[in-house]
């Protein structure tokens, strides 16, 4: 298969600390608790909590709504927290923000358990596809409606360990 390069890893990683520097200052360098969805978030959550100073906690969540390349609608929600968020500043990681219903869900049932805030950190949105009202307040990427693969994303599990973000032809 042949795979295109959309974005470099040189790329996602300036643009990644430039995010960290933004996310830092706008929470005042209060604790954060960030909630990386597996299984693609993980690249991008750990190289993005690397450069967060502030102090930080890290929890997992696992949710999918995906099979091969289209979008079923139905949500799998798999693997809870296990912090108690309660009055906690919550940062979402996703790798991508597609028609915007896995993050709605995941968005609304985190707010149900009080935390201060909940906000969203996505390394890549895809908005032309959106059908959910949903804004994330940080995006490292804004990308064409192409299906991509690498740095955590996959195409049928495979592909994820790309170091690039990339597309097939
Ligand atoms: P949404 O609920 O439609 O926003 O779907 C988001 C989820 O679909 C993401 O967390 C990804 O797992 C998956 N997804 C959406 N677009 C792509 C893509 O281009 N490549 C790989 N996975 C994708
Ligand atoms: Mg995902």
């Amino acid at each position: 298969m042949d795979i295109k390069v959309l974005i470099t890893e040189q790329e996602i990683a300036s643009r990644t600390r430039e995010l960290a520097e933004q996310i830092q200052k706008d929470y005042n360098n209060e604790e954060i608790v960030i909630v990386c969805i597996l299984k693609g978030a993980t690249f991008f959550a750990v190289e993005l909590a690397k450069r967060i100073e502030s102090d930080t906690i890290i929890d997992f969540m696992k949710v999918s709504s995906y099979e091969g390349t289209e979008s079923t609608g139905k949500i799998n929600f798999t693997l809870d927290i296990s912090e108690d968020i309660t009055d906690k500043n919550v940062l979402i990681v996703e790798d991508i923000v597609d028609t915007g219903r896995t993050l709605a869900y995941v968005k609304k049932y985190l707010e149900s358990k009080n935390p201060k805030n909940v906000k969203i950190c996505t390394m890549l949105n895809k908005k032309e596809r959106r059908v959910i009202d949903l804004n994330p307040e940080y995006v490292a990427f804004d990308i064409p409606d192409k299906f991509v693969i690498g740095y955590g994303l996959d195409y049928d599990e495979k592909f994820r360990n790309l170091p690039y973000v990339g597309y097939l032809e």
